[in-house]
C-alpha cells in the first residue's frame, strides 16, 4: 500500500505549530468566557474532530461537547449554498453560549447557513472558531467571519488534522497541501 505521506506536496502547518496555535485559541476562549455561563462547543463532523478534541482540552471552561453533521450540496465540488443537517444536536441551545468549531471556511456557505439555522433556536450567544480560513474562497454575498481563527491560508487544497480528500488523509497529524496528481489522475 502506498503511504499517505507520498501524496503530500508540502507541510503547511506542522504538528507542533498546530499544537501551539490551538493552545493559544483555547486560552483566548477561556479568557473570554471565564466569567460567563457554561458553553456548548459544537463539533462539525467529521473535519473538525481533531481540532475540536484538542481545542476542548485547552479550554478551562465548563462545557457540553456536542456533535452535528451537515452537508452542503450542489453541483459537484462547488457548494450551492444549501445546507442539510444529517445529524442534529442532541441538546437544546436556547439561552446557551454556543461556539461552533469548524475545520475550514472556504466559500462560507456552510457556516453562514448553519449560523442562520442555529440562531432560530435562540442561543444566548453564537460564535465561530475555525482552524483555517481561506478568505479568497469566499463567495460574493456570503458575509461570514470567524470570531476565532487558527490560521489564514492561501486558496489551496489542504488535508490532514481532520481535513479530507475523498474521505482520506484525515489522520495525517499535520495540515499539508495535497499533490495535484492525486486529484487530477
Ligand atoms: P464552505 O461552505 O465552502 O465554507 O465549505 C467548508 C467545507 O468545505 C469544510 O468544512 C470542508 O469540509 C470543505 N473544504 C473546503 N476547503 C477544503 C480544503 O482545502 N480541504 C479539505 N476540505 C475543504
Ligand atoms: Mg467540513
Amino acid at each position: 500500500m502506498k503511504r499517505m505521506e507520498e501524496d503530500v506536496e508540502r507541510i503547511l502547518h506542522s504538528e507542533q505549530e498546530l499544537k501551539e496555535r490551538v493552545r493559544e485559541l483555547g486560552k483566548q476562549i477561556t479568557e473570554d468566557y471565564k466569567d460567563d455561563e457554561p458553553i456548548v462547543l459544537i463539533c462539525i463532523l467529521r473535519g473538525s474532530v481533531m481540532f475540536f478534541a484538542d481545542l476542548a482540552r485547552n479550554m478551562d471552561l465548563r462545557a457540553n461537547l456536542e456533535f452535528m453533521t451537515v452537508s452542503s450540496y450542489g453541483n459537484n465540488a462547488s457548494t450551492s449554498g444549501l445546507v442539510e443537517i444529517k445529524k442534529d444536536l442532541d441538546c437544546n441551545i436556547e439561552g446557551r453560549n454556543v461556539i461552533i468549531a469548524e475545520d475550514i471556511i472556504d466559500s462560507g456557505y456552510t457556516l453562514s447557513e448553519l449560523k442562520k439555522i442555529l440562531m432560530t433556536r435562540n442561543p444566548k450567544s453564537l460564535k465561530i472558531v475555525c482552524l483555517l480560513d481561506k478568505p479568497e474562497g469566499r463567495r460574493e454575498g456570503v458575509d461570514i467571519k470567524p470570531d476565532y481563527c487558527g490560521f489564514t491560508i492561501e486558496n489551496e487544497f489542504v488535508v490532514g488534522y481532520g481535513l479530507d480528500y475523498a474521505q482520506m488523509y484525515r489522520n495525517l497529524p499535520y495540515v499539508g497541501v495535497l499533490k495535484r496528481s492525486v486529484y487530477e489522475k
